[in-house]
């Protein structure tokens, strides 16, 4: 690069400067056809491939969206850092840890051969595995009273109520196999804290709440503010749990190319096979981007684009 992009500083830069470097990123991408839309759970895969939207709401606030910002849209795997901050939230970040583990896979987020190489099983509750677990981890003597812990908590992330896509449940629950496959083997290693099928149902659900770019910034703002919803005020987590989802962010929010996101973008991040990627940028906002192209991995294409030119234009990169 000709110029070193800005370091990061205390602030987003002012309202005008964020409105024209959203703007611009997303005239930049939209045009950009590469990447496959997710179909191995069918209804996804009826997602138009245009689709794309840009969301920043910023630590105090302040909030800029462009595109497709109002579509809804199944979190999926977007959830596990707050599912993950939730469990957290239960147990304890101490035991969390030791319970589902925070170390990188280097594995496909659905990987078996992960969890039996794996001594611990879970290697971290942001792929499969570990988010599964997490999820048998949540509040509640019953799968109905789990489901509720994760539906209330997502909600005062997204600052509104948040409600579950039933076409999207049923598409999921008729194709996953392999996530009760690996459910019955963190069992069968001690590793899982409730019924596999029931947990398994539970994380199907919490995959299939409809969001939108908007509420995801939201989240990711959240996450960015120490934990409190900068929207509606809420403290929704410990400042000290926080900083921990964040932590396991960064080693494994975007799969096996976490350690590609980082050293690019240097800013903690979770993507999902519908399109998702929320970024958190500590002490200043939250990103969301929307477009349901996806690499090899399952990140999408243009939100990994954008949010890689946002963090460079507005100074974002940690490090
Ligand atoms: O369990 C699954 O396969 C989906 N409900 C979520 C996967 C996901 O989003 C991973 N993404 N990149």
């Amino acid at each position: 690069e000709s110029q070193p992009p800005p370091v990061s500083t205390g602030d987003l830069p002012g309202a005008d400067q964020v409105r024209a470097v959203v703007d611009d990123a997303y005239q930049r991408y939209r045009t950009d056809t590469s990447g496959t839309v997710a179909d191995y759970i069918p209804v996804l895969g009826k997602a138009s491939p245009d689709l794309f939207g840009i969301y920043v709401v910023g630590a105090r606030g302040q909030s800029y969206g462009v595109g497709d910002v109002e579509t809804t849209f199944s979190i999926q795997s977007v959830s596990k850092p707050f599912v993950f901050a939730l469990a957290c939230h239960q147990v304890g970040y101490d035991a969390a840890r030791h319970k589902l583990g925070v170390n990188g896979t280097g594995f496909p987020f659905d990987s078996l051969i992960a969890v039996e190489l794996n001594p611990a099983r879970t290697m971290n509750p942001l792929v499969n595995a570990g988010a599964i677990a997490a999820t048998s981890l949540l509040a509640g003597d019953t799968a109905e009273e789990k489901w509720q812990t994760v539906r209330t908590g997502l909600s005062m992330f997204a600052g509104r109520e948040l409600t579950m896509s039933t076409e999207v449940y049923e598409s999921e629950t008729a194709t996953n196999r392999r996530n009760r496959g690996i459910a019955q083997v963190l069992e069968s290693y001690g590793r899982l804290y409730f019924d596999p099928e029931a947990a398994t149902d539970v994380y199907t659900r919490q995959c299939s709440l409809e969001v939108t770019a908007r509420d995801l910034a939201v989240m990711a703002a959240t996450l960015a503010n120490g934990g409190m919803n900068p929207v509606t005020g809420v403290q929704v987590l410990a400042p000290g749990v926080c900083r921990r989802v964040l932590a396991v962010m960064a080693i494994a929010g975007l799969y096996e190319l976490s350690g590609d996101w980082l050293y690019e973008i240097g800013m903690p991040g979770k993507s999902g096979v519908s399109g998702g990627i929320v970024t958190v940028s500590p002490g200043k906002g939250g990103l969301a981007t929307y477009s349901p192209p996806l690499d090899d991995a399952g990140n999408s294409v243009r939100g990994q684009l954008a949010t890689k030119y946002l963090a460079e234009r507005l100074g974002l990169n940690l490090f």
